[in-house]
């Protein structure tokens, strides 16, 4: 396992390339299950998530292919990807299994897509989550008001249609508001049913939005993505289609706050501010500007830092996977912030590995209270999900002495190439093999 060894303190300065959306291309490479040709996509980014969900799509008989990029970035920073094409040879197979399954949550996408196309679907069940909670309810709940049928088997949610989908009204919203990958099951399997769907409660995230612009682009009839209500009039095949995945909003945020927490000057190549007004609102009062020019996004940071309360919320609200990098920004502000996870009331994993780092984060229920601190120290510390791996890079990037990450295949199912796009624009970063301690 790789670690990342970080000496901090150096001013990020310079342009990074932001990837394409993580969160948009998983969905997307699952909706084209449902194309009866090839489809081509741009900005797919290279990750261990992506890797899973093409393995996915190789098992249910798809051919991938990724090109090698054409031009060298012009950047100093590492070059991105080629396109890469998907189209289903063979359409026999209707399981995902639960090896593939375990390692990505995501897996969960192709369930619509493969009870519109397939009539059949069998999906192991996702286990626990580093953050928490996760059920697939509303998934299943909506697929179901489109017809299709459920049960549990050996740990398997094995789903089937007798005939067609059918159109229908229905309200998809759950107790922590809407669901996004639930959304984009519903509405790829609307797209292939037979009459009009009406989902309100919809999640209204730039994923989803991406996920329907490929859709249409395939021959499907939707409205209203991006808002809280979708209209759908299912259409009898899909075809094949060209796409340009979105930014990935996420990473743009991760790289806007890297140069926040090191008092640095970056440009963001590909980013779309967008789509991050709630991150931008935040620094805003934290003494960050932000601006777009000329098509890039310019962060600077003062050196004076101030505190900040911040909720997290559904789409346009502050999103929850950019919570803890945001308490790493907040834990060298001049005072005390006040953070709300409504997401995931459990997704703070990484308080504990901050506060190895010198950090003074109390936790109260889904609330974290963080008193900022002068500075942050070097430590060991442990990746354990995703986002609080990034948090622990951004609290590294600016600690005294040097920082060791363990175990960041966490960063990797998320973050293209991050130590070489840090790397490039000034960051100590190296990537090392794990040092295991003496027994
Ligand atoms: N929820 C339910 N029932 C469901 C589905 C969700 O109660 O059937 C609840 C969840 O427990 C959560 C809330 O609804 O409290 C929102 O979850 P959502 O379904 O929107 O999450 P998701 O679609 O599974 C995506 C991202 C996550 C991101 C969330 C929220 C992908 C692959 N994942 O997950 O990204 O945190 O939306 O924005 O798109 C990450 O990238 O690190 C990550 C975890």
């Amino acid at each position: 396992m790789a670690s990342f060894l970080i000496r901090g303190g150096a001013r990020l300065k310079g342009t990074i390339e932001i990837s394409g959306s993580k969160n948009s291309s998983l969905p997307i490479l699952a909706a084209t299950l449902m194309s009866d040709e090839k489809c081509r996509l741009h900005g797919v980014p290279r990750l261990s998530d992506i890797d899973s969900m093409i393995k996915l799509l190789e098992v249910l008989g798809c051919h991938v292919v990724r090109h090698e990029p054409k031009d060298a970035s012009l950047l100093d920073g590492p070059v991105l990807n080629g396109p890469l094409d998907v189209e289903v040879r063979d359409s026999h197979n209707y399981m995902a299994d639960y090896e593939i399954v375990k390692t990505m949550r995501a897996s969960i996408s192709v369930l619509g897509p493969l009870l519109a196309k397939r009539g059949h679907a069998v999906c192991s069940l996702p286990g626990g989550c580093a953050i928490g909670d996760r059920p697939i309810d509303l998934h299943i709940r909506g697929l179901q008001k489109l017809g299709a049928q459920f049960h549990i088997e050996g740990g398997n949610i094995v789903g089937e249609v007798r005939g067609r989908l059918k159109g229908c009204s229905m309200f998809l919203g759950g107790p922590q508001g809407p669901t996004v990958l639930g959304t984009i099951n519903v509405m790829c399997a609307a797209t292939l049913a037979e009459g009009k769907t009406h989902v309100v409660g919809a999640a209204c995230e730039p994923e989803v939005v991406d996920c329907a612009e490929l859709l249409i682009k395939m021959g499907a009839h939707i409205k209203g993505q991006g808002t809280a209500e979708i209209y759908i009039e299912g259409v009898d095949a899909l075809h094949g289609a060209e796409h340009h995945v979105i930014p990935d909003r996420i990473e743009c945020g991760t790289f806007m706050l890297a140069a926040a927490i090191t008092n640095g000057e970056l440009l963001l190549k590909n980013g779309n501010l967008d789509h991050l007004v709630a991150l931008t609102d935040r620094l805003d009062e934290v003494g960050v500007r932000t601006e777009s020019v000329n098509g890039m996004i310019h962060v600077s940071s003062s050196r004076r830092l101030y505190p900040v309360d911040m909720t997290t919320q559904p789409y346009p609200g502050f999103p929850t996977d950019l919570q803890a990098q945001l308490m790493a920004l907040l834990c060298v502000a001049d005072g005390f912030s006040v953070i709300t996870e409504r997401i995931y009331p459990d997704r703070f994993m990484h308080v504990s590995e901050l506060n190895r780092m010198g950090a003074r984060v109390r936790k109260e229920g889904p609330t974290a209270i963080v008193q900022g601190m002068k500075e942050l120290q070097g430590t060991t510390v442990m990746a354990s999900d995703l986002r609080a791996s990034a948090a622990l890079v951004l609290a590294g990037l600016a600690a005294r002495g040097t920082t060791r990450i363990d175990r960041v295949y966490h960063i990797d199912r998320g973050y293209e190439k991050i130590e070489q796009k840090l790397a490039a624009v000034g960051a100590q970063i190296e990537r090392v093999a794990e040092v295991k301690a003496a027994a």
